[in-house]
């Protein structure tokens, strides 16, 4: 595993878009792994700066999100599909019917995670995973207990990460869904360059059990240690457990 410690967000994302900008400049049909809360958006930010200046192009990639809230409504701002939109696929020239996520919304679920996994082999793999860090040490929502041998689910979501993101849904924790669907951690292991990037404080604990605690489902990132190719990019606050 690849340790990397930057001043800031920002520099973090300068090197993560060098990284998805060499993959495109090699393979334009690229299939990129998205993921959503706070961490990888100074990473979007920068995308979408390199592609109105015509440095990246999206037009011929696809990509695949992590995981999705159930039940939420399809117009739900913090619906994480309708986040990447925001975010990420709004801002740069990607097809959008080139995105998919696990559908939260589907009548049987565990149908659409058997054809979720069927599309992300379909495509041929994810490139390269971007990858957040849960304060618990959960990647996508991988919770700990989750299997290390885990393909995409139904999950029910920890009272820790309902409480970790109610600040997206006003505070309210009550507004925050129980069950979401995730990409197993089978599923992201399988994925050809993993990217983790964890920014603050409050990652530091998570931090040090993934780079340097035993590999265990209690803290599920540390499956990480086992890829052949994978890069932790950490501000000083993240890194200060290490
Ligand atoms: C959520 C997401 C994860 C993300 C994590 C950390 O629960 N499902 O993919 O990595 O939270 O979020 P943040 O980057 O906002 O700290």
């Amino acid at each position: 595993m690849e340790v990397v410690i930057q001043p800031s967000a920002e520099a973090i994302a300068v090197l993560v878009a060098d990284a998805i900008e060499r993959l495109l400049a090699a393979k334009p049909d690229a299939v990129l792994g998205l993921a959503t809360g706070s961490s990888p958006l100074a990473v979007y930010d920068e995308l979408a700066r390199r592609c109105a200046a015509g440095r990246v192009s999206f037009a011929r990639a696809r990509a695949f999100m992590l995981d999705e809230y159930v039940g939420l409504p399809a117009d739900h701002p913090e619906r994480y599909r309708n986040v990447i939109d925001r975010e990420f696929a709004s801002r740069v020239d990607i097809p959008p019917d080139a995105v998919q996520g696990p559908d939260g919304n589907a009548e049987d679920l565990p149908a659409a995670c058997a054809a979720y996994e069927a599309a992300i082999a379909d495509a041929g793999g994810v490139d390269l995973q971007l990858l957040g860090i849960g304060t618990d040490g959960h990647i996508a929502f991988n919770e700990p207990g989750s299997s290390l041998a885990s393909r995409t689910r139904l999950k029910t979501l920890t009272a820790q990460t309902r409480a970790d993101n109610a600040r997206f849904f006003g505070g309210d924790v009550g507004l925050v869904p129980r069950h979401c669907l995730t990409q197993g951690l089978a599923t992201i292991m399988s994925a050809r360059h993993l990217v983790l990037v964890a920014t603050g404080r409050a990652k530091a604990e998570a931090v040090h059990q993934l780079v340097e605690g035993t590999v265990s489902a209690r803290w599920p990132a540390t499956i990480m240690q086992h890829h052949p190719h994978a890069t932790v990019l950490l501000d000083d606050a993240a890194a200060s457990g290490l």
